[in-house]
Order: C-alpha cells, then sequence, then structure tokens
C-alpha cells in the first residue's frame, strides 16, 4: 500500500475489487487506486487525493478529462441513440477527417480498440500480398492478439528473429508466422526482409517505439526497402496518430506507410479506433470490388458508432486550432528539462527519451535506442520513483509521460517539486540500500 490517505468508501472498493475482479484490476494498473473523476489535466481518487495526470486514461484525453466542448457533443449526440450498426452522418464525417490529415490514408475502416486495430491491418496486408508472415519488432506494441504478444516484452531475449511469445494461451503454430527485428537496426531489417521476402505479407512498426524516437533515417530505410519488395509497411499510429502532429508520426517524420492503425485521440476517450491506407489495400474490405477469394471479412457491432465519432471528431477540431501543437510541445519540451535537471542535480544516472507528447525515464547510462536498450534500465528503481511520485499527486503509466493541451503552468510547477522531493527520497532510499 502507499501513503496516500485512503478514505473508508475507497477501501471498500479496493476490496470488492479484489473479491471481483482477477488481481483486483482491469488490468491496466495496480488495485490500490480508485479513480472518481478527472478535469483538465488532473485526476481525482475515490479518497479525494489529486493528481497531476500524466496517465490520461493511456493517452486518448490528449485535449484533457472532460473538455467541455467533447462534453456538449456527446450529450447533444446521446438523446438522439447510441448506435445505429448503420452509416451515420458522424461516423462518415470522422472518416473524411482522417482522409484529409493522414498521408497513407485514402479509405478508413472503423473498428472499436487499437488491438482490432492491429489486428485487421495485418490480414489487410496478408489479403493483398497473398502470403502470411508479418514482421514486427522487439518490444514493439500492436495490441494484444496472437500475432501481436510475440517478442513484446521477451525478458531473456535470445539472438534469432523467431519470436518468443508474451502471453500463456497462444497457440504455438503463430511463432511459425511471425518474425522479429531489432529496432532502429537498418542493417538487421534489411538482411530479414531480403531473406523472408518471399514469404513476407507486411512489416508492422510503431514509427515511435514506445518511448524511444526512430534514428534519423530508419523509418526511410524501412519505407525504401519494404516498397523494393512491394511488402506493405503498417504504421501503428494507435498513440502517435494526431498526438505528434495532425497528421500522425507520418506527417511529423515525414515518411508515409501504406496502412496505419489510429485509436486512443480518435475516439476522444471513446471506443474508436481504424485502419487507414492505400486505396488498392483498402479495397479488401468491399466484397463488390474483390469478390469472394479476395475479400476481407470484418463486422463490429459498434463500429463507427455516432457518440464515438462525435467525441473524436470535436476531439480533431480542437487540435486543428492554431496553437495547439505549439502548446502541447512547449509543455512537454518544458517538462522533459526540469525532469532531466532533476536527476542531473540528483546525481542518479538516467536518460530522458522520447518526443515532448510522450517520454519518460530509463534508469541508465547508456543510449536508448531500442528495446533491449530499455531493458539494461533498473526497474526497481523506475518503480520505486513512480510510487514516490504517486504519493506526490503525480499519476502516470509504468513508463510513459503523456502531455496534454490541458496541462498548465501551474501542473508544470507542482510537477517539478514532486520530481525533486521524490528524487531527494530516492537517494536517501539508495543510501539506505547501500
Ligand atoms: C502502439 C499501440 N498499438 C496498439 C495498442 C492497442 O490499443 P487498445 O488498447 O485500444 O487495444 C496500443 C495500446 O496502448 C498501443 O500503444
Amino acid at each position: 500500500m502507499d501513503t496516500r490517505a485512503h478514505a473508508d468508501a475507497e477501501r471498500e472498493l479496493i476490496e470488492t475489487a479484489k473479491r471481483v475482479l482477477p488481481g483486483g484490476t482491469f488490468g491496466n494498473v495496480p488495485a490500490e487506486i480508485v479513480i472518481r473523476e478527472g478535469r483538465g489535466g488532473r485526476v481525482w481518487d475515490e479518497s479525494g487525493n489529486e493528481y497531476v495526470d500524466f496517465l490520461l486514461g493511456s493517452g486518448p484525453m490528449l485535449v484533457g478529462h472532460a473538455h467541455p466542448e467533447v462534453t456538449a457533443a456527446v450529450e447533444a449526440q446521446i438523446p438522439k441513440g447510441t448506435t445505429y450498426f448503420a452509416n451515420n452522418r458522424q461516423g462518415i464525417a470522422l472518416a473524411e477527417a482522417i482522409v484529409e490529415a493522414v498521408p497513407c490514408a485514402d479509405k478508413v475502416r472503423f473498428l472499436c480498440t487499437g488491438t482490432e486495430a492491429d489486428l485487421y491491418a495485418m490480414r489487410a496486408a496478408r489479403a493483398f500480398r497473398k502470403r502470411s508472415k508479418i514482421m514486427k519488432f522487439e518490444g514493439g506494441y500492436h495490441g494484444m492478439s496472437d500475432y501481436a504478444l510475440m517478442s513484446l516484452a521477451p525478458k531473456r531475449p535470445g539472438n534469432s528473429s523467431r519470436p518468443l511469445p508474451d502471453s500463456a494461451g497462444i497457440p504455438e503454430s503463430v511463432r511459425d508466422e511471425m518474425l522479429i527485428a531489432p529496432f532502429n537496426d537498418v542493417e538487421a531489417t534489411q538482411s530479414l526482409i531480403r531473406e523472408h521476402k518471399d514469404e513476407l505479407a507486411g512489416v508492422i512498426v510503431e514509427p515511435f517505439q514506445r518511448i524511444i524516437p526512430p534514428a534519423p533515417g530508419f523509418l526511410q530505410a524501412l519505407r525504401k526497402m519494404t516498397a523494393e519488395h512491394g511488402i506493405p509497411l503498417i504504421f501503428d499510429e494507435v498513440v502517435t496518430g494526431f498526438r505528434l502532429a495532425y497528421g500522425g508520426a507520418q506527417e511529423y517524420y515525414g515518411v508515409t506507410p501504406d496502412l496505419c492503425t489510429l485509436g486512443k485521440v480518435i475516439g476522444g476517450g471513446f471506443a474508436v479506433a481504424a485502419v487507414a491506407g492505400r486505396e488498392e489495400i483498402m479495397a479488401h474490405f468491399d466484397r463488390a470490388t474483390k469478390g469472394d477469394e479476395d475479400f476481407l471479412f470484418q463486422i463490429g457491432t459498434l463500429s463507427g458508432n455516432p457518440v464515438g465519432a462525435v467525441a473524436g471528431l470535436t476531439t480533431l477540431e480542437i487540435l486543428k486550432r492554431p496553437g495547439a501543437y505549439e502548446r502541447i510541445f512547449a509543455t512537454g519540451r518544458e517538462l522533459m528539462g526540469l525532469l532531466r535537471d532533476a536527476l542531473g542535480r540528483a546525481g542518479i544516472p538516467a536518460k530522458v527519451t522520447g518526443e515532448p507528447p510522450l517520454f519518460d525515464i530509463v534508469f541508465t547510462s547508456g543510449e536508448i535506442r531500442n528495446y533491449r536498450d530499455t531493458l539494461a534500465g533498473d526497474a526497481e528503481t523506475m518503480r520505486q520513483f513512480n510510487k514516490l511520485l504517486r504519493e506526490r499527486g503525480i499519476m502516470k503509466g509504468e513508463s510513459k509521460y503523456y502531455v496534454s493541451l490541458a496541462h498548465t503552468a501551474e501542473d508544470i510547477r507542482f510537477t517539478k517539486d514532486a520530481w525533486a522531493d521524490a528524487l531527494d527520497e530516492l537517494v536517501a532510499l539508495r543510501k539506505a540500500r547501500g
């Protein structure tokens, strides 16, 4: 347990959760905290403790919790019905906004989660290439499907391109369908693509992998080598879409893939995700164009529902206004600088890595270029630091600070003080440990 004040009501909820949920949680964050509400860049727990929120619902709340315009749009939609399982004006407008913004997007297919979007993007690449193997990168996160849970977080990664499953319950045969490459390593990726070009259906990559930016030229090289062999390149933009820039990582890094997946921000806090991409690949979702043989079967009960669509559309409208990205980047840049300074003063070897809208620390003195470099980080110190921060009113995920348009100068000041105080205690704890 941490040392925040726990009111009886929150303690009771935690006990109930432990009785009715495996591990007492929804599977995402520890059971010892129950959130009551969020507004702007802050959240409150059921005991009334207030936090500056860098978790942001794991990313969707880029414009802040309960943004008044998003709330109004959703409230206006609800009395008209929440889902129709049929085309609607709101979903069509969201698809149009995505096509206008995202360089690779000729067409859009809606899903409800990033996991589904990645699953169907891989299926679309297979349908198009008429082959089955997909290459992903070690440490790359593409949701929770059997295919995606290959070498996401291997504890003892080996030296081969053969994947290691991250979960129980995955058929052994799935390992034969995936190939694993090292992120940011052009040469190794190139030679794997050359060796397997005739079996490869596609390559999926987080263009900004977790908190690791692409090395200069890496995405360009990946684009070139996949295009040379006609292999579809999929950017997983579930995190980066409308976050690194209005047109996502493909705009920000200047590399256009064949397909991309979107989620989080495009739903404005509701369950909306999408596959978007080139006309000729997206055509596989259309039986009339492709015929029975090449048709990619995909249906979803809540896909394109109007509530998620208006929440997403309103969020995009807010982000499109002049100065929105400048503000997110300025906040993130200031926070990254303050964190670097605080770590330097504390004398703890650590690297701040990421881009201003999304970053964190790895407690190591080495460079961070791929998953294995992050494994070299001191995980126990990270866990301790996150806990000390939570006790000081900072909410964040295990390894990410998500920056919001709603974070204020006061939030930055509060966070700076919390970092300094938590690092003092961390130094003391490390001394005591010897
Ligand atoms: C890069 C990336 N892809 C896919 C997903 C899966 O999205 P969801 O949790 O909506 O299934 C996530 C979730 O965090 C993600 O970070």
